[in-house]
């Protein structure tokens, strides 16, 4: 429980510090590599629309599959898109056809509303499963139809998590990055000493995946005291930054355990009410980058 109110706490935060970008940081923009193929397999979804359907994002973030399709057409060709997500977002466009709401995809509360199509891009495996396709069956027009691209626990996207993970809880679990408030002590010059140091253990403990991600948090570090002119400036600073890492482990967690609940997806959707599926992986070369699903009422 307490586990649930951190992650969605982490969403929370994540979605009102950036903008329309997906939970990677891209805006779908690019056309080329692993991106393209994720942008091309919306673009034929969006495709298969019709200007009288209601189209329902769940687990939307801040909406970058709705940016996605505002931008690929001049004309939206469907009624309403509704961009739901359990935590608080913050789209950073509008447009008439296009409405947020918080929602939570194991409970819809969408009146009488009924759903022509459903989809979502690694959003419902962060909730019950289970439950969440029995609220797309029990949502759904009687010729509704879903689209779901799911994260997968062999995906590139799940490898580099844990190996980020790691490099994280390694840092989380040092002494030294847990009592920060004891180097007020020190001068600017030491601390920085001190700094580089801890960096260096860290960079010699981290296995050759793990030493972009070391970088990453040096590059941070090192930008921090560039720009501070005191002590208490930087531990103000590495206090965010560490909050900023317990944060970014709580989101990979869940996606770990959402892609470790996908192994079940096959049978998942078996013994759901939804019925007519297509369960396919995407791959971009030879790496898997989640899991497709196609189906209808
Ligand atoms: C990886 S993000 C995906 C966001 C978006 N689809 C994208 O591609 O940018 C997963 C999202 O699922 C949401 N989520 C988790 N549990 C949920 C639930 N029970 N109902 C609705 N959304 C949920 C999280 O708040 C988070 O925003």
């Amino acid at each position: 429980m307490r586990t649930k109110q951190t992650e969605q706490q982490a969403w929370n935060t994540y979605w009102q510090q950036h903008q329309t970008s997906n939970s990677f940081c891209c805006d779908y923009t690019e056309n080329e590599g692993p991106y393209g193929v994720v942008s091309r397999h919306w673009l034929a979804c969006f495709e298969t629309f019709d200007t009288s359907d209601i189209v329902c994002d769940l687990g939307a973030g801040n909406g970058a599959l709705a940016k996605l399709f505002i931008d690929s057409r001049k004309k939206l060709n469907c009624k309403q898109w509704l961009s739901t997500d359990i935590a608080l977002t913050r789209l950073d466009f509008t447009h008439q056809k296009v409405e947020a709401r918080q929602m939570n995809a194991e409970q819809m509360e969408l009146i009488d509303q009924k759903i022509d199509v459903f989809v979502s891009m690694f959003g419902i495996e962060y909730a019950d499963l289970k439950k969440v396709f029995a609220e797309v069956n029990r949502n759904l027009s009687p010729t509704g139809r879903y689209q779901f691209l799911l994260h997968h626990q062999d995906s590139v996207i799940t490898k580099q998590s844990r190996v980020t993970v790691n490099v994280g809880q390694r840092i989380l679990d040092n002494a030294f990055w847990q009592t920060l408030s004891n180097l007020n002590t020190l001068s600017f010059t030491e601390l920085k000493h001190l700094l580089l140091q801890q960096l260096n253990i860290q960079m010699q403990k981290a296995s050759f995946d793990e030493q972009e991600d070391v970088k990453i948090i040096g590059h941070s570090i090192f930008s921090l005291v560039q720009s501070s002119q005191s002590t208490h400036q930087v531990i103000m600073g590495l206090t965010e930054i560490v909050e900023q890492i317990k944060q970014q482990n709580s989101r990979l967690i869940a996606q770990i355990n959402a892609a470790i609940q996908t192994q079940e997806l096959s049978q998942l959707l078996e013994k759901s009410p939804l019925s007519c599926y297509k369960l396919s992986t995407l791959m971009y070369n030879h790496a898997i980058l989640g899991w497709s699903v196609i189906g209808k009422k």
